[in-house]
């Protein structure tokens, strides 16, 4: 069974977290999870919940527990999808400054040439922000903004948030049965 280790930080779209989990709920997969502070305050704001009545995760870390699973390559996570990911977030990974458990995290992930995806999300970017997603892509992480699948045709903003968790979902290898593609009509 894969094991996803999902990590929410404090940028806006919490929409598509929601939506991420409830597609990693229907796949075989093992998932855990971290969030910032800052996360745990945007979660509550848009989305007037906390982070353990999320789906899929079956258990959380603290973001300040460096001593926790996920801070050592050896817990063989096989990949990491931090969403949404604050410029902060960026930047600190960027860096190689782990100041709390989602920066070591990612630091391992890419020490250890495992899949790590950004879900970054910041609009307009400035010239920091850009710099700091290529030093990420040069690392090897995947920078994969927000950007729903509008050519299949969202009717909701959940549809909308569904075809952005589907191409997250074709990164991490997943099944998803009911998964709309372009051209599968054809
Ligand atoms: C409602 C709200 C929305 C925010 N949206 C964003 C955002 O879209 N992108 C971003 O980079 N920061 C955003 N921020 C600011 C971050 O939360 C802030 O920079 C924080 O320090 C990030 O910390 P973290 O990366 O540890 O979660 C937002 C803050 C609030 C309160």
């Amino acid at each position: 069974m894969k094991k996803i280790l999902v990590a929410v930080t404090g940028a806006s779209a919490m929409l598509y977290l929601q939506s991420f989990l409830e597609m990693l709920e229907k796949e075989e997969v093992l998932v855990h999870g971290i969030c910032s502070e800052a996360g745990t305050k945007v979660l509550e704001l848009e989305h007037d919940s906390d982070f353990s009545n999320l789906p899929a995760v079956s258990k959380w870390f603290d973001c300040r527990d460096f001593a926790a699973p996920p801070a050592s390559g050896s817990a063989g996570y096989d990949a990491m999808v931090v969403i949404p990911c604050s410029m902060g977030t960026l930047g600190a990974i960027a860096s190689g400054i782990t100041s709390n458990l989602i920066h070591r995290a990612a630091d391992v992930m890419l020490k250890e040439n495992k899949k790590l995806i950004l879900v970054t999300r910041e609009t307009p970017l400035n010239r920091t922000h850009i710099k700091n997603m290529l030093a990420v892509h040069d690392a090897g992480a995947v920078i994969c903004p927000p950007h729903p699948g509008f050519y299949l045709k969202p009717k909701t903003l959940e549809e909308a948030a569904m075809t952005f968790s589907w191409r997250l979902g074709d990164h991490l290898g997943l099944v998803m049965e009911g998964r709309k593609r372009w051209g599968s009509n054809e």
